[in-house]
């Protein structure tokens, strides 16, 4: 299958790399969903950039696609180099993602970025919180760690990295996570608390506007929302597991280089 970039319609396609799957899937870019099903291969162990290259390599033959790529990493990108590796094989960092990725996937087009700036790119465009907030958005995954993405108007300020600011001497992803949150068997309201403490702690540093909360836990925001006593509103996450696809495919569609 090849692209169509013209008129309505317009496709692109997008790949989420994760802890557990490397999912893809074929964008519609004026509606934000995806055309067709997804596809999603295991991560394979330890994730190494030649293993997890080779996995994206077959989720793109799964769809016989021949266009643009936009890839998402849960990484630092900058560059066009991985800077940091929290949560995945340590041999990334320093690797050099558009050489490793033209090598698997042939010469097209590229875009390679953080998986939660893609995320909150799609949630922002295309997600229920989407029309006309005025003002700094800050999108947040809680998940095994805590990505984030800062928008303003839907332009993204990459790399933010707000799950590795310390908040009274710790990471907040390592205070509120959801990971954090099972392993130590805290209810919601305890969980709620650890959250607040740290989105005040964003909310002193840039006075957002609106948060949009994302990573599965948001799935059961009716729980915990309400127990939040941080002062600006939250939102949960419309888009869930697409949202990393369809912000990778936004990507590559506006040759966004970080
Ligand atoms: C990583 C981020 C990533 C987030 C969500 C964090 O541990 O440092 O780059 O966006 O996890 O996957």
């Amino acid at each position: 299958m090849t692209d169509n970039t013209t008129g309505p319609g317009r496709r692109s396609f997008g790949i989420d790399v994760g802890g557990s799957g490397i999912k893809g899937g074929i964008v519609d870019l004026d509606t934000g969903e995806l055309v067709g099903e997804r596809f999603k291969v295991l991560t394979p162990q330890p994730a190494t950039p030649e293993a997890v290259a080779q996995g994206i390599a077959d989720v793109v033959a799964h769809f016989d696609w021949s266009g643009s790529v936009g890839i998402t990493l849960p990484a630092v990108v900058a560059g066009g180099v991985a800077r940091t590796a929290a949560n995945i094989d340590h041999g990334w960092i320093g690797t050099d993602v558009y050489e490793l990725f033209r090598r698997h996937l042939g010469d097209r087009p590229l875009s390679v970025l953080n998986d939660a700036d893609a995320a909150g790119m799609a949630e922002s465009r295309y997600g229920q919180a989407s029309n006309e907030v005025d003002g700094v958005v800050i999108f947040l995954t809680l998940g095994t760690g805590i990505g984030s993405a800062i928008l303003y108007h839907g332009q993204l300020l990459p790399n933010t990295e707000l799950g590795h600011l310390e908040v009274r001497g710790k990471e907040a992803e390592h205070r509120a996570s959801s990971k954090v949150k099972e392993d130590h068997g805290w209810s919601y309201e305890k969980w709620a608390e650890k959250l607040s403490e740290v989105l005040r702690t964003y909310e002193a540093l840039f006075s957002p506007a609106l948060f949009i909360a994302g990573g599965g836990i948001s799935r059961k925001s009716h729980k915990w929302i309400p127990l939040l006593s941080n002062d600006t509103p939250v939102v949960p996450a419309t888009l869930l597991n697409t949202a990393g696809i369809v912000g990778a495919a936004m990507a590559v569609d506006v040759d966004l280089r970080v």
